[in-house]
């Protein structure tokens, strides 16, 4: 190949939620050191590059995503010098840490906002959004997105809680500012950075009111209700992701990872024109695409199709804002849904915890941590289910805490599904997830080769993956029946199934089991 593909193109990246990874320290909450316990486990199942999660100083009111220090570290999670250890460990075992970046907004209790609400008059005023009268734009997190600020009585403008008021991305001052956070970490050697929440950073100049969404219907989530028209997404925003290349560019091999709920052909002109932009705006369509084959090929024909040239394609599955992927398919389909992940072109995103099959924990009210659920309840917007903590081993609190309870609570489930029984059974999720991640490392023609669509209908989805001679053929049972194929290509040896219990000849039909998943190679 005469292409040469970097470690973010080939690897696995894995995202760890700090506050439930590990926690060494007994308070209940996960933490720096706790990661660097884990590397073992992380190097053993074939991760490439960690993205943690904010872990900078911060009232945790949305749990680390309320800045209140760009450059350090809580401590809560440990010390900078924690973070120094866990990317120097990390390093030497080849993985690569990406960290958490969000230029939306700061914590209101950064010393940028407390001056900045100090007087109108304060150097640092324009560095958000101030206005005598609101428009009416809404909360992501419920409410209006507006906040009476009584001591200089105007409103600032807070796209997520009032506790998370939004940068002025239009003040050259904050550019430079929030770049040299940029600069700090990556002076530090951090790999890359996840950018939270970009679509919203530029908003409209003019902040005109947004339109209603025609397609909304009440008791759906509030936010949902007006269209983003004026606040996400602005043609602006390109200027911003540009800088932020340059500055990645000032350093060798660091990616950019951009959060961007956005419709195919929008997310993909983040990549921008001539390598300008993000190296990878994460692609989230498999979470919001219903589990159906037919769907699901569409998704990734579309996808396919809209990349601009020399883009590298990214797919994620799950992540600590949804609902994890055993809950929404069941634990069955949960192992079709890795092999798809992990055979289709293009860099995965693994969520800690679905490689052992975790599911949704549902939480008693008076447990309830997330702020979303307070202000938005009823819809199940809360997102605790998906954020508890990582179940190790058998021991009590799952290994997670030598504490009497874990910031939020335990699945009910742990002392059988956990890391450890996992290890040593041969057919276990876990043990599929290594499998694949090692296939797919083993393979060029599933970590870099092309992708072909070869048949759908409604219960499968079959596809290939090529480089030079090496033909690799995916076939992904999504129902709970048995179901033949007509093999219609050279015959083939299986490779994998998600079943871990076949190997042999292919064609000229392949019977799959209900929810099989069968990775083939195909002679020459
Ligand atoms: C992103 C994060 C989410 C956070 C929000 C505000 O969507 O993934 O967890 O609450 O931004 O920063």
């Amino acid at each position: 190949m005469a292409q040469p593909f970097t470690w973010w193109q080939r690897g696995l990246i894995y995202q760890v939620y700090p506050r439930s990874f590990l926690d060494s320290n007994a308070d209940g909450t996960g933490d720096l050191p706790g990661i660097t316990q884990k590397l073992e486990y992380l190097q053993w199942l074939g991760v490439d590059a960690i993205w943690i999660s904010p872990i900078y100083p911060s009232p945790m009111v949305d749990f680390g995503y309320d800045v209140a220090n760009y450059t350090d570290v809580d401590p809560i999670f440990g010390t900078l010098a924690d973070f120094d250890e866990l990317l120097k460990q990390a390093h030497a075992k080849d993985i690569r840490v990406i960290l958490d970046y969000v230029p939306n907004h700061t914590s209101d209790q950064h010393p940028w906002f407390r001056e900045s609400r100090a007087s109108r008059t304060n150097a640092k005023r324009d560095w958000y959004i101030w206005r005598d009268t609101p428009n009416n734009w809404l909360s992501v997190f419920g409410g209006s997105a507006w906040t009476f600020d009584e001591a200089t009585r105007q409103y600032y403008y807070h796209a997520y809680l009032k506790e998370q008021p939004d940068l002025n991305w239009r003040n050259p001052a904050v550019q430079d500012a929030m770049y040299d956070v940029l600069r700090f970490w990556f002076d530090k050697g951090v790999d890359g950075f996840r950018i939270d929440a970009l679509r919203q950073v530029m908003k409209h100049q003019d902040l005109p009111d947004n339109p209603p969404n025609p397609n909304w219907q009440p008791g759906r989530d509030p936010y949902q209700s007006l269209l983003l028209t004026y606040s996400a997404d602005q043609p602006e925003l390109m200027d911003v992701v540009h800088r932020f290349r340059e500055v990645a560019e000032e350093y060798k091999d660091r990616v950019l990872i951009g959060e961007l709920w956005l419709s195919i052909q929008r997310l993909v002109a983040y990549y921008g024109e001539n390598g300008r932009g993000l190296h990878l705006p994460f692609n989230f369509h498999l979470i919001l695409t219903p589990w159906q084959a037919h769907q699901i090929s569409g998704l990734i024909d579309t996808y396919e199709q809209a990349l601009p040239p020399d883009a590298w394609p990214n797919w994620v599955l799950g992540n600590h804002d949804r609902s994890r992927i055993a809950t929404r398919v069941g634990a069955a389909q949960a192992r079709v849904a890795a092999m798809l992940l992990l055979t289709l072109r293009g860099t995965p995103t693994l969520y800690n915890g679905d490689e052992i099959g975790m599911h949704d924990v549902p939480i008693p009210p008076e447990l309830v941590q997330d702020p979303f659920e307070h202000n938005v309840p009823g819809i199940g917007a809360g997102r605790d289910p998906e954020r508890t903590p990582l179940q190790w081993n058998d021991f009590p609190n799952a290994g997670f805490t030598a504490a009497k309870e874990p910031w939020l609570p335990l699945a009910d489930d742990y002392r059988s599904c956990n890391v450890a029984a996992q290890q040593s059974d041969p057919r276990s999720m876990l043990s599929l997830h290594r499998a694949l991640i090692y296939l797919r490392r083993k393979m060029p023609a599933l970590s870099v080769g092309t992708y072909m669509h070869v048949y759908t209908d409604d219960d499968l989805l079959v596809y290939e993956r090529a480089v030079a001679q090496e033909r690799v053929r995916v076939a992904l049972n999504l129902s709970h029946r048995e179901r033949q194929l007509e093999w219609r290509a050279p015959r083939g040896k299986v490779l994998l199934s998600t079943h871990l219990d076949r190997d042999g000849e292919v064609g000229p039909r392949l019977d799959l089991r209900p929810d099989e998943g069968v990775v083939a190679l195909l002679d020459q």
